[in-house]
């Protein structure tokens, strides 16, 4: 056996796993990766750069025999299952204080039962997420940790170390109590789903209304890139359209099922939201998208009965790219805030006490929904870290107001033309739904009390009324 005794153990070494064994590796770290497949471990121990410490085994055993203590030993297998056996099948090779991490995206729910678990056992679990994809993993992820303080406070050199970095400042922090890394992580893919709901929107609406080329596509979004509407996603749309298919002449894009698959964490978030009850609708209404996408037979034979004639645009394009352009960026404003709004609500429901202003400080850097938006979310919860809703800070307000109009305009134009806005058109209601002071729901109250005297309350008087109507 080596005498060298390990910082970090990781069980799993597919990309991820191996990835962010190497980032760990790469900071002076000594990592050591299990894989029951001898060649991953060959794969990690070869992928690793010249001077690091990196090993790979194919048993758990050898693995834990090897860290250093308190052993920090993180999982990136799929969630559910796997994660319970990894679980059953190490706690007999760990001791007390020990740091178990699930670093995949486990329901919020499984984390909590598993952190129950772990207690009575005296080991440490915590739930963590971990954005960024492949590259993220191996050259800076955000990270959003969980759970046990005490566990927080060993792992915080070495996951500060390996997470991105946004004007030197860790894109990785304590995201709260019980299950919070994963809850966090869970909303920020809802937020995920609805921002790339809301750009495949545009890109419809470009593309069949106003017949733009993949380079026209390009041009706008790489444009929009350079500006406030900035982030990872508008980033790689603009890189996705000018690759060539290598099976075809066409560009790739247009030949690209149109059927979108998912693992669920957007569905979790909705379904969450309702359980609260926080309103979501563009997260919802991004999972409403990507099912009925499924239906593609069904879609066919319903446009033959149809027969829907898209609208082509004429008139001033510029004009309309603009509109397009700031009714994106507000509706994307308006996803976060309903992700944000649910994260401020959920804290206190949950006991999770989750630090707002940390958690859109470590979104600004190496996540999937990293956007230059988050650098004025982090200044409006720094000047306020109880902030129910970002749409009510003053700053993030002028922004609103200077868009609004555009973003009303954009709307029409996806319904004048027949192309479906699902996404933008539930950012709109949720925000005229939020800025009003009266809504319409005292009819539904009438109704409810009409037909099953389920009683209402009155503006002017305090108690429950009923009405022989
Ligand atoms: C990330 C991503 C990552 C992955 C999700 C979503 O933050 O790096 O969110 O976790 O893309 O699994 O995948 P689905 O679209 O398949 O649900």
């Amino acid at each position: 056996m080596s005498s060298t005794l390990y910082d970090f153990g990781m069980v799993g070494l597919g990309t991820m796993g191996r990835n962010l064994l190497l980032n760990i590796a790469d900071h002076g770290f000594a990592a050591i990766g299990f894989d029951l497949d001898v060649s991953k471990g060959k794969l990690l121990e070869e992928a690793a750069s010249k001077g690091t410490t990196v090993k790979g085994v194919s048993t758990l055993a050898d693995m834990v025999s090897q860290l250093k203590t308190p052993r920090k030993v993180m999982m990136l297998v799929p969630a559910g299952n796997p994660v319970d056996m990894v679980i059953k099948d190490l706690l007999p090779l760990l001791e007390e204080g020990d740091i178990i991490i699930d670093g995949g995206n486990s329901h919020f729910t499984d984390t909590l039962r598993r952190i129950q678990f772990l207690e009575d056992k005296k080991v440490h679990f915590m739930g963590m997420g971990v954005s960024g994809g492949e590259s993220g993993a191996r050259f800076g992820p955000s990270i959003m940790p969980g759970g046990d303080q005490s566990a927080w406070t060993h792992l915080k050199p070495i996951l500060e170390a390996v997470s991105a970095k946004v004007n030197g400042e860790p894109c990785v922090a304590y995201m709260g109590r019980n299950a919070a890394g994963h809850y966090v992580k869970m909303v920020h893919n809802g937020i995920e789903y609805a921002i790339m709901q809301l750009i495949s929107e545009v890109y419809d609406y470009f593309k069949r209304s106003m017949n733009f080329s993949n380079d026209e596509l390009h041009e706008i979004f790489k444009k929009w890139n350079a500006g406030e509407l900035q982030s990872f996603l508008i980033e790689i749309t603009a890189d996705i359209f000018p690759r060539k298919d290598d099976l075809s002449s066409n560009r790739l894009i247009d030949s690209i099922l149109d059927k979108a698959g998912s693992k669920g964490t957007g569905k979790w978030t909705s379904q969450e939201a309702m359980d609260l009850p926080v309103p979501l609708p563009t997260v919802d209404l991004a999972v409403a998208m990507r099912d009925l996408s499924v239906y593609k037979d069904e879609r066919m034979s319903a446009e033959a009965v149809y027969k829907p004639k898209v609208r082509v645009f004429t008139g001033d394009r510029e004009k309309v790219i603009q509109q397009m352009h700031d009714g994106l960026y507000l509706s994307t404003l308006i996803c976060y805030a309903q992700g944000l709004a649910m994260l401020s609500k959920a804290s206190v429901e949950r006991k999770m006490e989750i630090p707002l202003k940390d958690v859109v400080s470590i979104w600004r850097g190496g996540c999937i929904i990293r956007s230059t938006l988050l650098e004025t979310f982090t200044t409006a919860f720094k000047k306020q870290a109880d902030l129910p809703n970002i749409l009510l800070d003053k700053k993030i307000a002028a922004i609103v107001k200077k868009k609004q109009a555009n973003l009303r305009k954009a709307v029409q134009l996806f319904a004048g033309a027949k192309v479906p806005a699902g996404a933008m058109s539930s950012a709109l209601a949720y925000f005229d739904a939020y800025t009003s002071g009266r809504m319409p729901t005292n009819l539904i109250q009438a109704q409810r009390d009409y037909f099953g005297a389920h009683t209402y309350q009155r503006l002017d008087q305090t108690g429950s009324f009923h009405t022989e109507w």
